[in-house]
């Protein structure tokens, strides 16, 4: 099984939708093995969003991200790292398609409420950050035999 690393941003936490996005993730089936709310330190979020150092929406990116508390997940499941990126949608929300975590319930670019890891690797090392390995819960959610053939 595959796992990724998930967060719901600042904005998905000031707006109340941590419940609805955890429900969505859950709903599909896959698993959340880690989960803790924080928020970000400058550090943290330099080395979390590192690929887009010195494009011109760092700064902002940075300064949003660490502006107030966020949600981070460990998610696990059957190509969870594919299947969260489709489900959470395009990065743009005015582009994400109905049905989608973005699509449905963001409008701007800088406010798309929820992040997920882009490849197995990007997982491993955002996982890495914001997790020990000691916080990562193993166990067999009882429905797994009805989820997987
Ligand atoms: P994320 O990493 O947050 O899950 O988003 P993503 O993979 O869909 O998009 P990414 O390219 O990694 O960009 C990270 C975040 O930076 C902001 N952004 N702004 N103004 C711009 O051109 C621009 N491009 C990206 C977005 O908030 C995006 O989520
Ligand atoms: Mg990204």
């Amino acid at each position: 099984m595959q796992r990724t690393y998930i967060m719901v941003k600042p904005d998905g936490v000031q707006r109340g939708l941590i419940g609805k996005i955890i429900a969505r993730i859950e709903k599909r089936g896959l698993k959340i093995v880690a989960l803790k709310m924080y928020t970000i330190t400058e550090d943290v979020a330099r080395a979390h969003y590192g690929e887009h150092e010195g494009k011109p929406f760092f700064q902002s990116l940075i300064d949003f991200i660490t502006s107030g508390p966020s949600v981070s997940m460990v998610v696990e499941g059957k190509e969870s790292v594919k299947v969260m990126r489709s489900i959470v949608g395009s990065t743009n929300p005015l582009e994400a398609a109905p049905g989608t975590i973005r699509g449905d319930l963001s409008l701007d670019m800088g406010r798309n409420i929820i992040h997920a890891s882009d490849s197995i690797e990007s997982a491993n090392r955002e996982m890495a950050i914001h997790f020990d390995e000691s916080e990562i819960a193993s166990f067999t959610r009882i429905d797994e035999q009805w989820l997987y053939e």
